[in-house]
């Protein structure tokens, strides 16, 4: 209601400034198409024309690089290139000493050429964390691009950004999860889509290199408790077996030694008795 009212209000006072002096009726200007949103570098055709029957002058102001396609009375077309920034065209045309002019808006759009997803660590026990991060290579606008991270088919996290005046730029989505068996099962991605409809464009995809995620599976643990016995039955019999060698060894050096003693003994005897016969 309110919007209406100030539709009238603003038709009313347009009527008074434009045709007050000659009551003529006021003459019209468009330009096409009404939005417009080139990739970064691109061009595109634009046409102005009037309602004007025979305008006095009519052209296109612009900073970017212009070319007069066609040059009619009542409309003329421009070829508008090199599009490296948002900026706005005036389309004017004069009718009778009285001008009018529209305006266009153009976006330049950049859509991210480098979708880069990463899975950290890319080896995970089952239940631990693992962190997935996608970063795109510059993008602009940047309100209008959603990264959504996908496990499978599945939607895992999908977000939005509030775009800035430094765009083009990187943009970077990280999601935490703890492993589950299905991680190690399904293939990671990730998609930028850059939705421009509401500049007159489309939406734009693109999905990542999958990535795989190793889910490692730590064994039961009553089969752990088995593994831990044996290992330590193994160590224990291992150690005995080593502590008898050894205790055996010495035993069988010092008898040896012993025998060895014993003798020396039994030969040394006769000299001391034929010392005591002497
Ligand atoms: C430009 O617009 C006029 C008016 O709508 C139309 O008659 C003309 O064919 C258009 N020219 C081009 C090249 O599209
Ligand atoms: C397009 O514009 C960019 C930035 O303004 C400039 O560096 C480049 O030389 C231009 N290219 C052409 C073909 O004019
Ligand atoms: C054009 O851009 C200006 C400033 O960015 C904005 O205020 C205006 O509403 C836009 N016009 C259209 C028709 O989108
Ligand atoms: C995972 O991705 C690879 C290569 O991108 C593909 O060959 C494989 O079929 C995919 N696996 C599943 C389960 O989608």
């Amino acid at each position: 209601m309110s919007s209406l009212g100030r539709w009238g209000l603003h038709a009313a006072l347009l009527a008074l400034l434009c045709c007050s002096e000659s009551g003529e009726a006021a003459f019209e200007v468009h330009i096409w198409p009404e939005r417009l949103v080139v990739e970064n570098g691109g061009s595109r055709t634009v046409n102005c024309s009037t309602s004007c029957a025979n305008p006095d002058t009519g052209g296109l102001e612009t900073t970017l690089e212009k070319t007069l396609l066609e040059d009619q009375p009542r409309w003329k077309s421009f070829w508008i290139s090199n599009v490296s920034w948002d900026s706005v065209l005036f389309c004017y045309f004069t009718c009778a000493g009285e001008q009018q002019s529209k305006s266009l808006n153009v976006s330049m759009y950049q859509f991210p050429q480098q979708i880069i997803l990463q899975l950290q660590p890319v080896w995970v026990t089952l239940g631990k964390p693992f962190t997935i991060e996608c970063r795109v290579s510059a993008v602009k606008p940047l309100e209008s691009l959603t990264l959504t991270l996908l496990r499978g088919k599945e939607t895992l996290h999908s977000q939005t950004f509030n775009g800035g005046a430094t765009d083009p730029q990187e943009a970077r989505v990280t999601f935490n999860s703890t492993a589950s068996k299905e991680d190690g099962l399904l293939n990671f991605s990730c998609q930028a889509e850059l939705d421009l409809r509401s500049r007159g464009g489309d939406i734009l995809r693109n999905i990542s290199e999958n990535k795989v995620l190793q889910v490692y599976e730590p064994p039961p643990e009553n089969q752990m408790v088995i593994i831990v016995t044996v290992v330590s039955v193994l160590l224990f019999l291992f150690v005995m077996s080593v502590l008898l060698c050894f205790v055996f060894g010495q035993h069988w050096r010092q008898r040896r030694m012993g025998t060895y003693g014993v003798r020396a003994a039994w030969r040394r005897l006769p000299q001391v008795f034929r010392v005591q016969h002497m």
